[in-house]
C-alpha cells in the first residue's frame, strides 16, 4: 500500500477507507511499560528532545497496538523551549513557566523572539527516523493552539479556569492579540519543520478551549489558530475539550480536514453540527478504559454505529490515554474497529 492510500488520509480526505482508522492521544506514553521504562531518568522536554529517544518512544504504540498513524512523541511547549523560554514539564502536573507572561513589559519581551529562528534540528532529526522506519503508516505532527498555550503561559503553570488568560482578552485586548498572534507562529513554525521532515497530517490541540464562551472563542482565538495552520498544506486535524457549544466553529471556516470530538458529545449530533465536509475524530470516554472488556466493547460499537452519521470517521478517545490504562485494553479497541469492517 502507499502511504498516501494509508486508511488514516483517505479518511481525512472525506473516504470511508475498508478499514475505519484508529489511534489513541497520549498513545505514546506512561500507559505503556517499554515508553516508561525507557524514561528513567531522562527529563521529559529533554527525551523530546535527543532524537533518537523521541523516534523509539513515538514507533512503541505503533508496533505494540497496531494503531493506523504515530504521533510524534513530544509536547505543545516544545517549539516555546526552541524559542529560549524558560519551561520544564514537572511530573503529574504539566507545564510550569519561571516567567509568566501578564504584563505588556512581559508580552513586549517574549513577542520580540523571532519565530522564525527556532533550532528545529532535533525535531526535523526525530521525524526523519521515525518515518524512515513507519513505511506506509502515516505520521501525525502537532502543535499547540494559541489559547492553550497561552493558558499556561499566561497563569505561569496548568490552571483549571484559565482564568488570567481569559481575564487579558478583555481587560487588554492588544497585549492579548499580540501574544496570541506571536503563540500561532510558533506553532505554525513546530508544524511546518514536522512536516518538511516528512509528518503526513497534522493535529492542533487546543484542548482548554471549552473554558470559553463561544462569542469569545471567535472573536478571541479562532483567528489566532486559523493564522497558526495558515499555510499548512497537509491533512489538519482540530481538537478541543469541552468544544460542544462551539463546535461548529472548530472547523475554522473549513480551514481543516477534521474535527476531535470529546466524549461528552454524541459522534452523530457531533456530524450534524459538523456537515458534510468534514471529517469526525473520537471519542471513546477515556473513563470507560479502565471499565471490563465488554462494557468497553460496547461502547466502541455504540461510537462506530454515530460515527456512521459523519462524511468519514476517525477512532480516537476523547482525550488522552489515562496513565494507569491497561495497554491490552487499547489494543483490543483497535482489532475490534479493524474487524468491524
Ligand atoms: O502520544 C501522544 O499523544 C504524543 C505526545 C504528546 C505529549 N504531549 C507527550 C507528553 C502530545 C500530543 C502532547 C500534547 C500536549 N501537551 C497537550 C495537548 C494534548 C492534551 O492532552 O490535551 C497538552 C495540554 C500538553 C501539556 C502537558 N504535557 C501536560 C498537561 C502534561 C502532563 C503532565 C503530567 O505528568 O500529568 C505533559 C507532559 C507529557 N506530554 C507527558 C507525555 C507523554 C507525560 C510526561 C511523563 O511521562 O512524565
Amino acid at each position: 500500500m502507499a502511504l498516501s492510500d494509508a486508511p488514516l488520509l483517505r479518511a481525512l480526505a472525506g473516504d470511508r477507507p475498508a478499514q475505519t482508522p484508529v489511534w489513541f492521544m497520549r498513545q505514546a506514553g506512561r500507559s505503556l511499560p517499554e515508553y516508561r521504562e525507557l524514561r528513567v531518568g531522562t527529563r521529559m522536554l529533554d527525551a523530546c528532545l535527543t532524537p533518537e529517544l523521541a523516534a523509539e518512544i513515538t514507533l512503541q504504540p505503533v508496533r505494540r497496538h497496531g494503531v493506523d498513524a504515530a504521533v510524534f512523541f513530544s509536547d505543545i511547549v516544545i517549539p516555546l523551549r526552541l524559542a529560549g523560554v524558560d519551561v520544564e514539564i514537572e511530573p503529574g502536573r504539566g507545564p510550569v513557566f519561571a516567567n509568566p507572561v501578564r504584563s505588556v513589559a512581559d508580552v513586549d519581551r517574549i513577542t520580540a523572539i523571532d519565530p522564525a529562528s527556532l533550532d528545529s534540528t532535533a525535531i526535523a532529526e526525530a521525524v526523519r527516523l521515525v518515518t524512515a522506519e513507519l513505511g506506509d503508516v502515516p505520521l501525525i505532527g502537532f502543535a499547540g493552539a494559541p489559547f492553550t498555550l497561552a493558558a499556561y503561559l499566561v497563569e505561569g503553570g496548568p490552571s483549571k479556569e484559565h482564568l488570567r488568560a481569559r481575564a487579558m482578552m478583555h481587560a487588554d485586548p492588544d497585549s492579548w492579540n499580540r501574544l496570541a498572534g506571536w503563540l500561532a507562529q510558533i506553532s505554525r513554525a513546530f508544524l511546518i519543520a514536522q512536516r518538511d521532515a516528512g509528518a503526513s497530517a497534522v493535529q492542533l490541540f487546543d484542548s482548554w478551549a471549552g473554558s470559553l464562551n463561544p462569542a469569545d472563542y471567535r472573536a478571541f482565538v479562532a483567528p489566532h489558530s486559523r493564522a497558526a495552520l495558515e499555510g499548512i498544506d497537509i491533512p489538519k486535524i482540530h481538537f478541543g475539550v469541552g468544544t460542544g457549544p462551539f463546535l461548529a466553529d472548530m472547523r475554522l471556516d473549513g480551514a481543516v480536514d477534521g474535527v476531535g470530538v470529546d466524549w461528552r458529545q454524541p459522534l452523530d449530533e457531533a456530524a450534524a453540527l459538523l456537515g458534510p465536509d468534514t471529517t469526525v475524530q473520537g471519542n471513546i470516554d477515556p473513563a470507560l478504559l479502565s471499565a471490563p472488556w465488554p462494557v468497553l466493547e460496547a461502547h466502541v460499537r455504540d461510537v462506530l454505529a454515530r460515527g456512521r452519521a459523519a462524511r468519514a470517521h476517525i477512532v480516537n478517545l476523547g482525550h488522552g490515554v489515562p496513565p494507569e490504562t491497561d495497554p491490552d485494553q487499547l489494543t483490543r479497541i483497535v482489532e475490534l474497529v479493524h474487524s468491524h469492517g
